[in-house]
């Protein structure tokens, strides 16, 4: 049976780190780093995605910020928004809670945030940086951040002579994780839907990451055994067997098919989820860091 990597764990730890560095960076005369969380309109899942967010940068120690804007709110109002958080500098990271409304361009907004404020790590200066392998100053999108955390954990740092496949191509998931794996020296291939004969080159893979969308995609006789799984994946599917109309929570891969062959796999919730806002964590307290003439933080 697959070693169970608990992300709920791993992401105590380093929200414990920043907590610690945090102090110690105030302790030294350093404002306390300063995280803007920006949400336009009332969707639901998003204000309760927030709401974590800034709950999360409060037990860290931060000055945390949250600009609620209402659906109706301007391209260019927003823009402005922007531009002074930019300039405020008590605020090292801003963070645009996406999806914005249809008549606002997520893309542009993104590229209006300051690079060395963007702890999304969405920016093209940032997502260049990564490919280019400038990691010391690059801000990695959180998810796939905390995911190599994860495969640190079971792999080391140095992943070399292994090979990975990462099935999902997004900007958000997909890309920079194979960009992570490649960093640390894995052969990495990068798969997507019009990949042909799936099954196959996941078994071929050392480090297997499933973020496609996709309820239980990954049968567990797609893994090479003793492989590292990390599962992005979050969907709800129904769950009659809880009750009428309930629901859970299941990742990209079939946890119980995977867990009997795999070396080490992270299970849905508690795997990738709870990384994904401590490195949002961390991703701020390096832009403080670094703002105020330190080293960044290592995690
Ligand atoms: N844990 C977290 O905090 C966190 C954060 C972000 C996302 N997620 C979850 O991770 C998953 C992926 O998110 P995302 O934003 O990367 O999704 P996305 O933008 O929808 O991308 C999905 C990717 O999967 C590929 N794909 C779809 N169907 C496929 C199939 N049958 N075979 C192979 N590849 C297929 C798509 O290929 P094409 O490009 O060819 O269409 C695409 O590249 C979702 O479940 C999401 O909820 C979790």
């Amino acid at each position: 049976m697959a070693e169970i990597i608990d992300g709920k764990a791993v992401g105590e730890e380093v929200v414990a780190k920043v907590r610690k560095l945090t102090a110690e960076l105030v302790a030294s005369g350093s404002a306390a780093p300063g995280l803007a969380v920006v949400i336009v309109g009332e969707d639901p899942a998003s204000q309760v995605y927030v709401a974590s967010k800034s709950k999360k940068a409060k037990e860290c120690g931060f000055h945390s910020v949250q600009h609620t804007l209402p659906a109706e709110t301007s391209e260019s109002d927003l823009v402005e928004l922007i531009g002074n958080l930019n300039a405020d500098p008590k605020i090292n990271g801003i963070l645009v809670q996406l999806p914005l409304p249809a008549h606002i361009d997520s893309g542009r907004i993104i590229q209006t945030i300051s690079p060395e404020k963007d702890v999304d790590g969405f920016h093209f200066i940032n997502v260049g940086k990564l490919g280019t392998g400038e990691l010391d100053t690059a801000f990695v999108p959180c998810t796939p951040a905390g995911s190599m955390l994860l495969i640190e954990r079971v792999r080391g740092k140095d992943l070399s002579g292994l090979s990975a496949v990462v099935v999902g191509r997004s900007n958000i998931v997909g890309k920079p994780m194979a960009n992570l794996l490649l960093a640390a020296n894995c052969t990495v291939t990068i798969a997507h839907s019009r990949t042909r004969d799936l099954a196959a080159l996941a078994r071929t893979a050392d480090i297997l990451v499933a973020a496609v969308g996709r309820p239980e995609m990954v049968k567990g006789d797609w893994v090479k055994p003793g492989a590292t799984v990390v599962d992005v994946g979050i969907n709800r599917i129904p769950a009659p067997e809880k009750g009428e109309g309930k629901t859970r929570l299941v990742g990209d891969v079939e946890f119980t098919g995977a867990e009997k062959v795999a070396g080490a796999i992270t299970p849905v919730p508690g795997g990738v989820g709870p990384m994904t806002i401590a490195m949002l964590m961390a991703n701020t307290l390096a832009s403080a860091s670094l703002a105020a003439g330190r080293p960044r933080p290592e995690f």
